[in-house]
């Protein structure tokens, strides 16, 4: 597949560099020409500006601060017609509120993919990848307690739900349709919440039993 990135930063290296060893065509855009020519190098991709990288792909990562996306979308929104974009982000910012000695985290804002979604109506926005630190996507360690490391994925469009869970697979990951886009809010509430309660130190995995005791089982 034609994977255009947009940011030369963690992700942008951590799931770049998976998918150009994948077999991939990697074209890597970003505001700098020298930091997109230095990871493109470094990943065995190519380098482009944002617009050139977007005109390139079949699927765009977008792999910059949320911070970024009004300007991106608003000089590229149209651009992404036709395209699978995957949407990485996360708006996180420090719980102020939390009792002292806390570790937490707050949205910034909700439904950042529908917002991209809504930014560029004609593209297939994709919520994936968001739920884990770059240097897990990066690393090679895919199997924890005999269990494959899952990707959740939300999207409307089953077409490109279906290429991002090959681009999940190509990473050694065990992708998970997850529902239509507007479910993409609960993967963005997700990743602020575990993230805080890893940073305290409790291990999030923790919570959640396997899917063979997730549900009650009736007395006989
Ligand atoms: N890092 C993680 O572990 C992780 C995990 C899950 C999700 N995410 C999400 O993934 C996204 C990328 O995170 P990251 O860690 O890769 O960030 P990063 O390492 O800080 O890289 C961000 C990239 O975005 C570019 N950028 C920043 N502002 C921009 C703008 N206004 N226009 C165009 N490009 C801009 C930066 O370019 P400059 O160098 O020129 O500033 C840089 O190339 C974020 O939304 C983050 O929440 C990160």
């Amino acid at each position: 597949m034609r994977i255009g990135i947009i940011g030369a930063g963690a992700m942008a290296a951590a799931l770049g560099r998976g998918w150009a060893a994948a077999g991939h065509e990697v074209r890597i855009g970003a505001r700098s020409a020298d930091a997109a020519r230095a990871l493109a190098a470094e990943i065995n991709g190519h380098a482009a500006t944002v617009g050139a990288a977007i005109a390139f792909a079949d699927a765009v990562l977008l792999a910059v601060p949320v911070s970024a996306l009004t300007e991106l979308l608003g000089a590229h929104g149209d651009d992404l017609a036709g395209k699978v974009v995957i949407d990485c982000t996360n708006a996180f910012l420090p719980d102020e509120s939390a009792p002292d000695g806390v570790p937490a985290f707050v949205l910034s804002e909700n439904a950042v993919a529908e917002r991209i979604a809504t930014a560029a109506p004609k593209a297939h926005v994709v919520k994936a990848f968001n739920l884990l630190a770059a240097e897990v996507w990066a690393g090679t360690d895919r199997v924890f307690d005999g269990v494959r490391l899952a990707v959740p994925i939300c999207g409307d469009d089953a077409t490109s739900v279906q290429k991002v869970a090959r681009l999940a697979e190509d990473l050694a990951l065990q992708p998970f349709t997850a529902g239509g886009l507007h479910r993409a809010r609960y993967l963005e509430a997700t990743s602020v919440f575990t993230v805080g309660l890893w940073f305290g130190g409790l291990d999030a995995r923790a919570m959640l039993p396997p899917l063979s005791a997730a549900f009650a089982v009736a007395d006989a």
